[in-house]
């Protein structure tokens, strides 16, 4: 995707002491980029703060990270926000994090218009509270003519859930005779799952240090290059995403077959 050069310096100035946008490659940016937002807890226990204090502080990271995205002229930028796991968590945290979600998504909207960021869910929003759903389907009502950045949110998202959907979809459609066993084919299991037409992430991105995946794009991160990040979400910036693209451009990808050097 096109960025503006111009804006991009602005955005970027100052520099930090060990990066500058030199150091990056613009025309060789990854298409996808994905990012296991993880650490807002413990950001806050470090300061004495409640770990609510750390998911509204992780706000603030995403609106920059979103910012930094299009800056850059990144085609895809997807985010993990809420797994199918993180029901096990007090009533009261869960609660928050599904009231942050809507306000933040409805305070954001004008962003996105002005951006012409494009939204998107990854999960099952069936079993979210009312007002959050609402204000989801407005967010992709309102956003769905945008032709800029795809901003994907992934909330009540569990990769093996996605991989079950998706089977049990295509076995209903052998069932009913409309699919050959034999048809069943990568792309369309690909099809099947809540990311169905992206492209899958070329960049992985996991704040805290923790080093798993918990229950994340699974079948799409097959060839996906993994930067990890000892920062908590909360103190992730736009800096924080160069390091993790210059670490992308300095990989070697060989997809299983053999560089020529
Ligand atoms: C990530 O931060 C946000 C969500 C999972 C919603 P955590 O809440 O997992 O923070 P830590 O890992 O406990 O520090
Ligand atoms: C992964 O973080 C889920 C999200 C970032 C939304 P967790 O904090 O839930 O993961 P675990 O429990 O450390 O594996
Ligand atoms: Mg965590």
């Amino acid at each position: 995707m096109q960025y503006d050069e111009a804006l991009l310096k602005e955005y970027y100035a100052p520099a930090a002491d060990d990066i500058t946008l030199d150091d990056i490659d613009l025309g060789h940016m990854p298409s996808h980029v994905s990012i296991i937002m993880d650490g807002n807890g413990r950001w806050a226990q470090a300061r004495g703060l409640d770990r609510s204090q750390g998911h509204v502080a992780g706000v603030d990271s995403l609106r920059e990270t979103v910012t930094t995205c299009v800056r850059l002229g990144i085609d895809v930028l997807s985010v993990y926000a809420f797994s199918t796991e993180n029901w096990r968590r007090p009533k009261r945290e869960v609660d928050l994090l599904m009231h942050l979600f809507a306000t933040t998504l409805l305070k954001e909207l004008p962003l996105f218009s002005q951006e012409n960021v494009r939204l998107r869910f990854l999960g099952d929003l069936t079993a979210l509270p009312k007002k959050t759903y609402d204000v989801f389907q407005e967010g992709l009502e309102k956003t769905k003519d945008h032709t800029g950045m795809i901003f994907a949110l992934a909330v009540n998202y569990g990769s093996r859930a996605e991989i079950t959907h998706a089977c049990q979809t295509l076995a209903e459609r052998v069932a009913s005779g409309d699919l050959k066993p034999s048809d069943i084919t990568q792309d369309l299991i690909s099809n099947e799952l809540y990311t169905g037409g992206l492209p899958d992430p070329e960049l992985l991105i996991r704040t805290s240090g923790e080093l798993r995946l918990s229950n994340y794009l699974l079948w799409q991160l097959a060839y996906t290059e993994f930067y990890v990040t000892e920062k908590f979400w909360p103190d992730f910036d736009r800096w924080e995403f160069l390091r993790a693209i210059r670490a992308f451009q300095g990989r070697n990808r060989r997809f299983g077959g053999v560089v020529n050097s």
